[in-house]
């Protein structure tokens, strides 16, 4: 891609503030214009359909929303792992019965419906009873140097982010955060079904989440992980990953290098999308 196919970036605020979190995602002002057009254009379907879900603010570029944040948990050995709620089964309103996982928390409705676009909703990783290992796992093709000590499935540590308040990249500023490249619930399946993650651990997470019921639930130790597909055409962003993000005013941010949309890690707005169906549940499907 070329500077030529570039979008300008339509903001360059930095929201590194305590408390903006709480505030945007409790008034629900995250939800723009764009997505429910785009809420409006596209079908419903069997185990996908409007969706309101907790994501990082789309801030500049294509990209018609945020990306979907996935609650973390952290183990008694110190491994993050992703939150999958109880699966219960659903009449639909043509009699289907279908699966659904999802749980209340902090107010909020979080469902695994979040991460039903860019062809995931065809992963065997997104059906709600597929027993499946919600530790994330380093990618074994990560763009951060400081993975290449580790190994492709190893388990995310907290011990492995004991840096994170002064870590830099290279790219913007040092000591805004440590990122990492995983995968989630992918262990065994084939590239085109792994769920991409960015992991960030950072000041600015432990400080939001001092204030904000959703974020004190679903960050950890200033760890937050979002499903890393960009909502334009499915790219792979990376926060302080790319040096040509400068251009765009986007170093100290989560950056699409295919056609430089912009999404900013430390604001979770709620949002809403059109979940895709999983074939699955599709009259037709594969059971
Ligand atoms: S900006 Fe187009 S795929 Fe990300």
């Amino acid at each position: 891609m070329t500077d030529s196919d570039k979008y300008p970036v339509e903001s360059d605020r930095r929201r590194f503030v305590k408390g903006v979190v709480g505030s945007a995602a409790l008034s629900g002002v995250g939800i723009t214009s764009a997505v429910t057009a785009d809420s409006l254009t596209t079908p419903p379907g069997a185990g996908g359909g409007p969706t309101q879900y907790m994501g990082i603010e789309r801030v500049g570029g294509p990209a018609p929303r945020g990306m979907p944040q996935i609650p973390i948990e952290i183990d008694d050995d110190g491994a993050l792992r992703g939150v999958w709620p109880e699966v219960e089964t659903e009449t639909t309103a043509t009699g289907q019965e279908i699966q659904v996982a999802e749980t209340e928390i902090a107010g909020t409705t979080y469902s695994t419906t979040w991460y039903q676009y860019c062809g995931s909703q065809t992963s065997p990783a997104v059906e709600p009873d597929s027993d499946r290992d919600n530790y994330f796992r380093y990618s074994s093709a990560s763009n951060y140097d400081w993975q290449g000590e580790f190994s492709g499935g190893d388990k995310v540590m907290v011990s492995h982010f004991d840096d994170y308040e002064q870590f830099g990249t290279g790219v913007g500023d040092a000591g805004l955060g440590k990122p990492a490249q995983a995968t989630w619930r992918s262990q065994d399946l084939e590239p085109r079904d792994t769920l991409g993650v960015q992991i960030i651990r950072s000041t600015a997470i432990e400080e939001a989440a001092q204030d904000d019921e959703w974020l004190s639930e679903t960050t950890a130790e200033g760890f937050i992980a979002y499903f890393n597909s960009c909502t334009h055409y499915c790219c792979v962003p990376g926060f302080q990953m790319h040096a040509g993000s400068a251009g765009y005013g986007a170093e100290n941010l989560s950056y699409c290098n295919c056609h430089q949309s912009v999404y900013d890690p430390f604001t979770v707005l709620q949002q809403q999308f059109v979940a895709l169906p999983r074939p699955s549940d599709t009259v037709g499907g594969q059971g």
